[in-house]
């Protein structure tokens, strides 16, 4: 059977970024930023993406594009005989790995969006939102159904095809999300106190970078906001034909991202202080602050119900990516149909996923990685070690690999402007700032 493609380029555009536009953005920029010291953080966070992320997103598309295969297959295919596969084995990794812990979270927006239906949470439950939200992650099966829910629509998604489910659902939400959280910045930052937010925010206290787990952090959102290093984007421009040229895609992918994740500390600092709340409280800190601002709001109600909603369909498009990337490995490894990989991945994803849910309550004890619980310790492993590991390699890849005639030309580079640039990065920048970020984060060099 013919591999699938996508309908046009505007096809691809829109389903790379809803691959890129999720619950990074919102929910997981915003407890990182908030727990590593705000400005300095989203500095050097603004960096990685211009001088790693956006280079690399080229680079990763490329990949699957020449290929014409998933993850493992692109590197089979290109460089038949060499060890270079293993950058797929750990981008299918990962995908496990970040898919248990993305449908939870989104299941925790699914039910923030029924009690917006409901009603119950235009005012404050008596106990508060805090531990009203608490109460319910924490809880041993509740959390489960709504995950649950989120992976079947994932899963459904998925094995409907690669043009008619994604596409469609990206074109139209995509933009409803941009509209109201414009405007959900616009009055967080009118609330009393919110300049201290904004100031956490912008006025960066350098301090922070000292601790070298911030620069891992900054680099890790930025892989994960992006989808990079996973293998998403290799599997989404393994989809493309060679008609379509990538690097204004790219830009364009990158650009939109940074503004969600930038409007989305609007929203949210202002309202942090404003509202006495810890930035640093972790994960859950967009789903304590949110139901404040919309109780607040003029129209918080119907406001309330819309973002929910547009941010499941957000964290929808990306679930999806993610879910893409073993699905096309093994649709074609094990000639399975789309339909038995999607149920069968999806399922065990959820498997994994029901661990970290427990270990949001009772088994909050389990702390696989320091004493980080088992969201935290999958987040970390995935993002913050295989998704940059994966991009390093892409970046060999391409900047050696490759000679640099060939990386221009699968990249669409050849006689751009700033070609010289990008292959630079790729060749030596960006790996070697990848490398010294590792060595500097386990205490081998410091900076
Ligand atoms: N970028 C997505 C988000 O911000 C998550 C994601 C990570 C998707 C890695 C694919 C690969 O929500």
């Amino acid at each position: 059977m013919a591999r699938e493609q996508w309908a046009s380029k505007l096809g691809f555009m829109l389903a790379a970024m809803g691959s890129a536009v999720g619950l990074g953005n919102i929910w997981r920029f915003s407890y990182v930023a908030g727990e590593s010291g705000g400005g300095a953080f989203l500095v050097l966070y603004l960096f990685f993406v211009v001088v790693i992320g956006v280079p690399l997103l080229l680079t990763e598309v490329s990949i699957g594009r020449k290929a014409q295969s998933d993850v493992v297959g692109s590197f089979a295919k290109l460089a038949p005989g060499t060890p270079w596969f293993m950058t797929g084995f750990f981008g299918v990794l990962s995908a496990f790995l970040i898919l248990s812990f993305y449908g939870v979270v989104a299941g925790w927006a699914i039910y923030y969006f029924g009690k917006y239906i409901t009603g119950e949470f235009f005012t404050a439950p008596e106990a508060g939102y805090e531990a009203t939200f608490g109460g319910f992650i924490s809880h041993p099966w509740q959390p489960m159904f709504w995950h649950a829910l989120f992976m079947i629509l994932t899963i459904f998604i998925v094995y409907s095809g690669v043009k008619k489910g994604i596409e469609f659902a990206n074109k139209i939400f995509m933009p409803t999300l941009a509209v109201l959280l414009v405007a959900l910045a616009v009055f967080s930052m009118s609330l009393d106190g919110a300049s201290a937010g904004l100031e956490f925010l912008f006025k960066p206290d350098w301090s922070a970078l000292s601790n070298p787990g911030v620069i891992v952090a900054a680099l890790g959102q930025a892989f994960f906001s992006l989808s990079l290093g996973m293998g998403a984007m290799l599997t989404y421009g393994s989809y493309l034909s060679k008609q379509n040229k990538l690097p204004s895609a790219t830009l364009g992918i990158g650009l939109m991202d940074t503004f969600f994740a930038i409007i989305s500390g609007l929203v949210i600092f202002p309202a942090v202080f404003a509202f006495d709340i810890d930035p640093g409280s972790g994960p859950p800190l967009v789903f304590i602050t949110l139901p404040s601002i919309f109780e607040q709001m003029p129209f918080g109600e119907v406001v309330g119900i819309v973002f929910f909603f547009s941010l499941i369909l957000a964290a929808l498009s990306s679930s999806v990516s993610i879910l893409e990337v073993p699905v096309a490995y093994f649709m074609r490894i094990w000639n399975w149909s789309r339909r038995k990989a999607s149920i069968v991945m999806g399922l065990i994803m959820f498997l994994l996923g029901i661990t970290v849910s427990l270990g949001m309550g009772i088994w909050s004890g389990v702390t696989p990685i320091g004493d980080n619980n088992i969201l935290d310790s999958f987040d970390y492993i995935a993002s913050n070690i295989l998704l940059p590991l994966g991009g390093l390699s892409m970046a060999l890849f391409v900047g050696w690999y490759f000679n640099k005639s060939t990386a221009l030309e699968a990249t669409d580079m050849t006689g751009n402007p700033v070609a010289g640039i990008w292959y630079s990065i790729i060749k030596y920048l960006a790996p070697i700032l990848i490398i010294l970020i590792f060595l500097n984060a386990i205490g081998i060099i410091s900076f």
